[in-house]
């Protein structure tokens, strides 16, 4: 069957391209003898986090516990949380460390208590790192803080917890100006946790891991000392983000939604059927400044980006699409991909994708995590 006899919107993944993502970043990896973990929030399938253990992850990252119990239903041995889950899902994550390793992150002294009690009660060790603040500014403890040592020797001290090391995700690294801004934020992440790792170390403290995470920063932060684990998650699809921000090139773009012409009110205006109920509503990011809710491919073989046209506004189940030349031949009926500044959201917006070779689809494969927030 084709994917042209599909009903709109469908999500399509290119099999050849996420199978050459999944191969080069593990080959990158593996090149400087780093473990790599992708984040399977970018998926959420369980095969493809099979196709990555397969080929020589370590294991898998998940944010929530319900997506790891997705996974780990689906045979993945080793998953790691790094989200600050609350001590409140000890039964489930309890439950779950029966059938799989599990490591989560703590980055407050009370949930690392609560963790603590909580392992010592069922008299079981949960591996845990401690999350780092490395500029995004989102959770972690401060590298420079006077209280970073102090949270480390009581993370190393409490019964039922088994400090592994630090972990960072340098979320900051999306507003990036260049390679070289990339390239700095890979190593001030890795130089910021190399510093508070050698100063655990010279406290007593045992750091064997130092986990960083992005997929922008992964081809760089693989080559750091000390950094023994990447986690990037978006390049298994990559997006228009990726591609803006010079981590992936337009080929190398996995993931796109077919979309139907519904509507051309006028001759430089067309309606799409995918509203932020399918794109959703994330803008892009990049040095180029994209604009719009996604770009639009000329041709149904999604190699190249039809600059004239943008999707300018958004929604629930419209997306309107403006030819800034002052018109399109496209005409009600007919189909266009178009790719998603934010693959992650929109492929947790879906039942299944459809695997595809060319137009032909070879496969579809149910997003088993999607919705799993909780
Ligand atoms: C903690 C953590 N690690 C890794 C990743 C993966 O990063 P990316 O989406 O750039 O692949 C994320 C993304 O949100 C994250 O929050």
């Amino acid at each position: 069957m084709l994917f042209t006899d599909l009903p709109t919107p469908q999500a399509l993944v290119d099999r050849t391209r996420l199978v050459a993502n999944i191969d080069r970043m593990q080959k990158e990896a593996d090149a400087h003898g780093v473990r790599l973990r992708p984040h399977a929030k970018t998926h959420k399938i369980p095969m493809v986090a099979r196709w990555q253990v397969d080929r020589g992850a370590a294991g898998i990252c998940c944010a929530k516990v319900g997506e790891a119990e997705v996974f780990a239903a689906g045979g993945i041995e080793d998953i790691r949380l790094p989200y600050p889950v609350n001590p409140r899902n000890a039964p489930r994550l309890l439950a779950l460390m029966e059938s799989c390793r599990v490591s989560i992150i703590v980055d407050h002294p009370a949930v690392a208590r609560g963790w603590s009690d909580a392992m010592c009660a069922a008299e079981v060790t949960l591996d845990v790192l401690v999350k780092v603040d490395v500029g995004s500014h989102r959770c972690g403890i401060d590298p420079a803080g006077p209280q970073a040592l102090e949270f480390l020797r009581l993370v190393s001290g409490l019964p039922g917890l088994r400090l592994r090391g630090l972990l960072s995700h340098a979320g900051h690294c999306y507003g990036a100006e260049s390679e070289q801004g990339l390239r700095d934020n890979a190593r001030e992440e890795a130089e910021l946790l190399g510093r508070l790792a050698d100063t655990a170390r010279a406290d007593g403290i045992p750091i064997d891991e130092i986990s960083v995470g992005a997929t922008p920063t992964a081809r760089f932060s693989v080559a750091e000392p000390g950094v023994t684990e990447v986690r990037p998650g978006t390049y298994a699809y990559f997006d228009r983000t990726q591609v803006a921000l010079g981590a992936a090139a337009l080929e190398d773009c996995a993931f796109t939604v077919l979309a139907m012409v519904v509507s051309k009110p006028a001759r430089d205006r067309i309606v799409l059927d995918c509203g932020s109920k399918t794109l959703s509503s994330d803008q892009p990011h990049g040095p180029w400044r994209p604009t719009g809710y996604g770009a639009v491919f000329a041709d149904l073989d999604g190699t190249a980006i039809a600059t004239d046209l943008e999707i300018a506004r958004l929604s629930e189940e419209h997306a309107v699409v403006t030819a800034t030349s002052g018109s399109t031949p496209l005409e009600p009926g007919d189909l266009v991909r178009v790719l998603p500044n934010h693959v992650c959201p929109v492929s947790n917006l879906v039942d299944c994708v459809r695997l595809v070779e060319g137009r032909e689809i070879v496969d579809t494969l149910a997003v088993a995590a999607r919705g799993k927030i909780a």
